[in-house]
Parts: structure tokens; sequence; C-alpha cells
């Protein structure tokens, strides 16, 4: 997606690992070109468990510090573990270190438009050019009342600082950095290509949630909030009293309830997910806003640790009041069937890294 990278681009190696580092865990997984689709040979994850003990201990935050030393020695442990032949990592950045957000402009041709952005940028954009890269993608179109035709375009931008540190960090765990993209672009090409229906993902990660409108594998608009897995936690510690290590457990034992045993824990819980499904209603209100006229999104997809909460699902759904899955992305790869009995739960876990790797292969 950056045009640093571009140079690397050409095919030698058909062999990738996608690597999603997130606040508090990284994931990989390493995939190659199968008979018909692309083949999944290797998956690791490294949980951070201390990061529930001592909240600033996680590997990312979102004021965009990224702890490079314990981040570089968690890959480099992951890495080990894994043994991968690829050398050649994907990474992606969170929502929250992007800075994203949707202009309009007439329509005009690519080499214009890529000019006009680039003279433009700087109106919307919180930082200095020089410190940022900047991408962007068409996202929609429309003809105005007086007949005149509009681009929709997304901007991107990321801090140069930030990309340097990613470069670095897969530098000590003696990788290649190949490309780097933001989370929802991974999720879009992962949980929408080949389909028509314009879908929500919802990410639920520890630290924040990202909000994606995708269709057809590409993204239309995206959306963050903080609420997340960690609030949930951090609730039933506070409201039982208990130490946080033991709310987590609780939390995936128990999931939420409308009745018996779990009745009391969901309460805990409820309003923190429902500050989630808030912000999900609000990313559609500004979705139709900025696209008026469009269709709004039939179905939700789970991805994240926190979609495996017991009874999310059927929360969301009824909240909601659209289908609501968890994300089944192994189907879309060639995968031992060993890996069938845990695939429910750890693909949603892995979606990000699986649509990174996925994006040498389309
Ligand atoms: N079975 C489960 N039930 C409920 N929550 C779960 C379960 N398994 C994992 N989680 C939650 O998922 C979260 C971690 O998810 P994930 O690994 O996607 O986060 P992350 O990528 O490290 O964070 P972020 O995306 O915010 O940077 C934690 O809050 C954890 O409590
Ligand atoms: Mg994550």
């Amino acid at each position: 997606m950056w045009n640093v990278f571009q140079h690397l681009r050409q095919a030698t190696f058909p062999l990738y690992l996608g690597v999603d580092i997130g606040t508090t865990s990284i994931k990989a997984v390493e995939v190659k070109q199968g008979e018909k689709l692309p083949a999944v040979l290797n998956y690791g994850m490294l949980e951070l468990g201390g990061y529930l003990l001592r909240a600033n201990n996680a590997l990312q935050t979102s004021t965009l510090k990224i702890f490079e030393e314990e981040a570089a020695e968690l890959l480099k442990i992951l890495v080990g573990r894994m043994k991968p032949r690829a050398r050649e990592a994907v990474a992606s950045l969170p929502a929250f270190a992007a800075f994203t957000t949707v202009l309009d402009f007439p329509a005009m041709t690519p080499e214009e438009l890529k000019k006009t952005i680039a003279f433009q940028a700087k109106e919307y954009i919180p930082q200095p050019l020089s410190e940022v890269a900047i991408d962007w993608l068409k996202v929609g179109e429309f003809t105005d009342e007086k007949g005149f035709r509009h681009d929709q375009i997304l901007l991107i931008s990321v801090s140069r600082e930030h990309i340097k540190r990613y470069q670095r960090l897969f530098k000590l765990a003696g990788l290649t950095l190949r490309a780097l993209e933001i989370e929802p672009l991974s999720l879009a090409r992962l949980l929408t290509s080949g389909d028509p229906t314009l879908t929500l993902l919802v990410d639920v990660g520890s630290r924040s949630t990202s909000i994606a409108f995708a269709v057809r594998g590409e993204l239309r608009f995206v959306s963050q909030s903080d609420f997340a897995g960690a609030s949930l936690t951090q609730a039933l510690a506070q409201g039982l009293n208990i130490n946080p290590l033991r709310a987590e457990e609780l939390k995936r034992e128990r999931g939420i309830s409308r009745a018996g045993q779990g009745y009391e824990l969901s309460t805990i819980m409820l309003p923190f997910l429902d500050a989630i499904i808030n912000e999900v209603k609000k990313a559609q209100f500004s979705y139709g806003s900025q696209f008026p006229g469009a269709p709004q999104p039939e179905r939700m997809v789970l991805t994240g640790g926190g979609a495996n909460l017991m009874g999310l699902e059927a929360y969301m759904e009824k909240e909601m009041g659209m289908p609501v899955v968890k994300a089944a992305p192994f189907a879309r790869f060639e995968h031992v069937h060993e890996i069938e009995p845990l695939a429910p739960e750890v693909g949603p876990v892995l979606a990000v890294a699986l649509g990174l790797a996925m994006r040498e292969f389309i």
C-alpha cells in the first residue's frame, strides 16, 4: 500500500507471513499458493498475559507508542516457535494508528486525482505532510443536482515514524517487511472478496474495536471505538472486585446470557457491549450521511478475540437487526483438516493476519 515498499513487490518467493501485532497479542500465519486457493501452512499466536495487571504494558497503545523492544522480542519468540520458511512479511497497522477521512472531488483522471490529492491533503491531515505517508482509494461516486460527477476518496495517512518503527521491528526479528496496510483493508479483502453484499466488519480487539464497511473485497468506510474486550474485563474486575486475570477467565468461561448463572456477569458487561453497539450505529449514521442513497449494510461479520465472547452474535443480531456471524476465514484457504476443530475460535482471531497474507495471492 505504501509507495516506499513498491519496489519490493516483485514475487521472488511465493511464501509469506501475515503478521498482526495487536495491543495484547501477536498473530502470524504462513501462507503459500495452494492448488486452487492460497494454503495456510502454519500459524502462531502469542498473548501478553501481563497486560491485564499492568495496564500500560500493552504492545501498542492508542497514543501510538509501540513498545519496540518488547514487540521485537515477542515477534522473535513467535517466529522461533513457528519456524516459518517465509522470510517476507506483510503487516498491519491498527486503525487508530492511521488518520482516515472521506473526501469529495470532482470526477477526474487518476493522474489528475493524484496531483490534486497531493496538493490538498495538507488541509485535511493533522500532521505535517513531510511526516506522513499518504494513500487513498476511491470508495464511491455520485452525480450532484447540477449533473456534475464526483468521486469519493478515502484518504489514509500514517506517520512515517510509525512505518520506520515497523521496519526496524521486523528486521530485529529477522524478517523483511514487504508491505504494511491498515487492518480494515485486510479484513475487507479476506471477508468480502467476490461478495456483492455490503458488510459491516467489526473487529473486537483488546483495546479497540474497528468498524469497517466493505463490499467485493473493497473498503468503503472506517470507524473505530475505544470500547473493546479489555473494557469488559475491567468492568468485571471492578464490578465483582476481583483481580483482572480472574475477570478475564470468567469472561471467557461464561460469556453473556440473559438468564441463569451468567446473568449477573452479563449485567456488568452489557453496558460496555452497548457502548460498542452505539459506536457501530454511529458509524452507520456517518456512513449514511457520507454516502446518501447508498445501500446500508445487510449483515455483520465479527472478528478479533472479542468475537469469541459467548452469546455475542445473538446479542448483536438482536440489537442491530441484521444477521451477525463470526468470521470463518479458513474457508477461503486450503488447510490441513487438523485445523477444523479449532477453526471456529481461532479463525476470527487470525482474520487480520490471514487477510494480510491473502494480499499476495490475488
Ligand atoms: N473466549 C473469549 N471470550 C471473550 N473474550 C475473549 C475470548 N477470547 C479472547 N477474548 C478477548 O479478546 C481480546 C483480544 O483480542 P485480539 O487478540 O483480537 O486483540 P488485539 O489484536 O491484541 O487487540 P487490538 O486489536 O485492540 O489491538 C481480549 O480482550 C480478550 O479478553
Ligand atoms: Mg487486533
